[in-house]
């Protein structure tokens, strides 16, 4: 295993002027980019505001940018006044145009993209490229889902011309369509472009005005979307980004669920923060989408095909270090399988180079912060303290990076298996039946991904008919696409994000009735 770290960024601070909204970036930053005016931020604001730093993952203290925090209560008042506008004077057709171009926008910067987000979210290079594509699929498909007759066209007739409401009279049955209205869309660090372009994709389409409130981890990302957004001819205040210090983040998370001038909540994040979200909400009664946290089993049944479900328990296990909501969790193996697996596993896992993101030759990256790595740690040893074996790593290496983890015989009862880890370990059980596996994958109180392998028909079918969880990969470790829906069952989450799906999440159906 290979450890690289970055080189330490050095910080220039510009002089910024009290009430606009600016960004001082690290020199390092800008000079990496192409074109430094993505990362531009300075706007007017009648309030004064305060600035907080953005750190480099690969580099513990190291600060990337000094961002200027938004003035959120000010942002609704904006995204109320903007919604009349750009939900009833605009067409279907001219959101999808603005989507179209922001697509192509995000695609003809991509390299710039995956840089901003590789130095403040610390993923590989090659995972930022990756996640600025999937972003722009996001833009692409409700461009295209804008103009559908489904879609938030004006709305839609229902089939049904002579309808007659509890014995009243002929008449018509419209069933129509309408944007929600303002939305706040709270995304998560883990995937500081995709999950703006998943939550803001179908609700601009829709015909809604969003907040955007990107995590205080990485707003660097956030910001040259919104930069981007503003080229494609998205109005400033119909798509807004509020950047805000973790200190503000409760207050502003709490101001965004209990406005009463926000119609819906959109959150990416953990079980706990969206259950606060939830109650917040409650009191406005606002339409909530929530993407919380899982605890995914990943089970090699004993007819898999050994190298395919190692490639898919890698893929699923080592993105993003570990650190998203569907990274494979559980292992549950097998017993007649078990060890050719775990060795299999364990020396293809020795090929992987840990370091700084943005060196070219590394494929992991840290951990978001020291905490993280901490708590990471704490799991490990506490698993390998209740009898597991560590078969490779166990260990946090310098700054936030962490060797890739992998532990047999772990205990059901131990924390690593009981809550998602966020980090780069595999904790493995043997299992000896079908049912066995299903009731151990299903003992948890989440429910999002969810993974298995076998080369039988009807155990695909049966199995995944099981398994509770929102999303179900069958010899395959990664199936995020914009096309499926997203979304977890029990305490993973309401709601689902991408496809037609996602795009009803932003639209109410309003039925009227004329007397013929
Ligand atoms: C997440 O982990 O929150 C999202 C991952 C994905 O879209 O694949």
């Amino acid at each position: 295993m290979v450890l690289r770290t970055a080189s330490r960024l050095v910080v220039s601070f510009a002089i910024t002027s009290r009430n606009a909204r600016s960004l001082t970036t690290g020199s390092t930053v800008v000079s990496r980019l192409n074109d430094s005016s993505l990362l531009d931020w300075n706007k007017e604001s009648s309030s004064s505001l305060t600035s907080f730093p953005v750190f480099d993952p690969a580099s513990p203290g190291t600060v990337l940018a000094e961002v200027q925090s938004v003035d959120a209560a000010e942002a609704i008042e904006k995204s109320k006044d903007a919604l009349a506008s750009w939900r009833d004077d605009t067409t279907a057709s001219f959101r999808s145009t603005c989507l179209s171009e922001w697509s192509r926008l995000v695609k003809s910067n991509s390299e710039d993209l995956a840089i901003i987000m590789t130095l403040e979210s610390g993923k590989p290079l090659a995972e930022s490229k990756g996640e600025v594509n999937y972003a722009a699929t996001f833009l692409d498909y409700y461009a295209a889902e804008a103009i559908r007759p489904t879609g938030a066209g004006g709305g839609f007739m229902v089939p049904s011309p002579f309808a007659t409401p509890s014995g009243g009279p002929k008449g018509n049955v419209l069933a129509v369509q309408q944007a929600v209205g303002v939305c706040a869309l709270i995304a998560p660090w883990n995937f500081p472009m995709a999950m703006i372009t998943r939550k803001a994709g179908p609700a601009l389409a829709a015909g809604c005005t969003a907040i955007v409130k990107p995590s205080e981890l990485t707003p660097l990302s956030a910001i040259a979307l919104d930069n981007l957004a503003k080229q494609a001819g998205i109005p400033s205040d119909v798509f807004q980004v509020v950047t805000v210090s973790t200190e503000e983040t409760p207050s502003v998370g709490e101001l965004l669920a209990t406005s009463p001038h926000i119609q819906k909540l959109s959150f990416t994040g953990s079980t706990r923060v969206g259950k606060l979200l939830m109650k917040q909400s409650s009191e406005t009664v606002k339409r909530l989408s929530l993407e919380l946290g899982g605890n995914a089993p990943f089970v090699v049944f004993e007819d898999a095909d050994i190298d395919q479900a190692v490639t898919a328990a890698m893929a699923s296990k080592f993105r993003n270090a570990g650190q998203t909501c569907v990274c494979a969790d559980r292992f549950l193996v097998h017993s007649s399988v078990h060890d050719i697996f775990v060795e299999k596993l364990v020396e293809k896992t020795k090929a992987i180079k840990v370091g700084a993101g943005i060196e070219a030759d590394t494929t992991m990256g840290p951990l978001i912060t020291l905490q993280a790595a901490d708590s990471v740690l704490e799991k490990v040893r506490a698993a390998i303290e209740e009898g597991a074996t560590c078969e490779l790593g166990g260990n946090r290496l310098d700054g936030q990076f962490f060797e890739p983890t992998i532990l047999t015989h772990v205990s059901t009862e131990s924390d690593i298996w009981k809550t998602e880890s966020f980090g780069p370990v595999v904790p493995v059980v043997k299992f000896e039946t079908e049912e066995e596996a299903l009731t151990i994958a299903n003992d948890s109180s989440v429910g999002l991904a969810s993974y298995f392998c076998t080369e039988n028909l009807s155990r695909v079918f049966r199995f995944s008919n099981s398994l509770e969880a929102g999303l179900v990969g069958v010899n395959e470790g990664i199936i995020s696409s914009c096309v499926a829906p997203f979304g977890g069952v029990k305490e993973s989450g309401l709601g689902r994000e991408g496809s037609h799906l996602g795009l009803a999440e932003y639209l109410e159906t309003k039925y009227v009735f004329i007397n013929s």
